[in-house]
């Protein structure tokens, strides 16, 4: 039987990391193996991709070339990673995933949506997350808690415009394709958002 493949999306600091071993520990214990991954990167090709992306140095990348190494990162990653793991019965949960490139190069940088589905059409074809967590939260939490926040200056203002449109995104897609998408409430306390998740997670092993 085919894995299934599930994605958390959400802001810096909303929890996406700390979730995910918890996810994985909730579904091993259901008898599922799992694989845990992560975009940017993923695979030793894409995280020296990853590495392009961060570094500051390259500040000067055009929003063009942006998009389309998160697409070269992630055709690897399908490849080598993700499409072997599914076929052979393995469950892929991954921190981020193309909802990404939709809420920050699309929502953040302003990149038309048909563009970054073209590159989707490309890299996925038809291939989809079966479901996709969106930890929610208000920005200045997120960023608050993921130690980026600082005095409120023009450039964190821009900061936060950025990452709200980056927000809206995310539940804009969630709204439009309620089946795939699960909306958590990551401003709550820990213990509250894994009940969430966990619930969640049973209504996907117990139909
Ligand atoms: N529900 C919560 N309440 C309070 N603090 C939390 C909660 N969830 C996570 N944190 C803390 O917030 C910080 C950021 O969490 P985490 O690294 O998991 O976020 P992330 O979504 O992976 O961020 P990034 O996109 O930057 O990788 C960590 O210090 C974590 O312990
Ligand atoms: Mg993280």
């Amino acid at each position: 039987m085919r894995g299934r493949f599930i994605t958390l999306e959400g802001l810096e600091g909303s929890g996406k990391s700390t979730n995910l071993a918890h996810l994985k520990a909730r579904l091993e214990a259901a008898g599922k193996p799992v694989r845990v991954t992560r975009e940017p990167g993923g695979t030793p090709i894409g995280e020296q991709v990853r590495e392009l992306l961060l570094d500051h140095r390259n500040d000067g990348m055009h929003p063009d070339t942006e998009l389309l190494l998160m697409f070269a990162a992630r055709a690897q990653h399908l490849q080598q990673v993700i499409l072997p793991a599914l076929e052979a019965g393995t469950w892929v949960v991954s921190d981020r995933f193309t909802d990404a490139s939709y809420a920050y190069q699309g929502g953040g940088r302003g990149m038309p949506e048909e563009r970054i589905a073209a590159l989707e059409a490309f890299v996925q074809g038809g291939l989809q997350p079966d479901l996709t967590l969106v930890l929610d939260l208000p920005v200045a939490t997120g960023l608050e808690r993921a130690g980026k926040r600082s005095a409120p200056d023009r450039f964190e203002r821009e900061q936060a415009e950025f990452f709200e449109r980056v927000r809206a995104v995310y539940l804009a897609r969630a709204r439009r394709w309620p089946a795939r998408y699960r909306v958590i409430d990551a401003g709550r306390p820990l213990p509250e958002v894994m009940a969430q998740l966990d619930a969640v997670i049973d209504e996907v092993l117990h139909p």
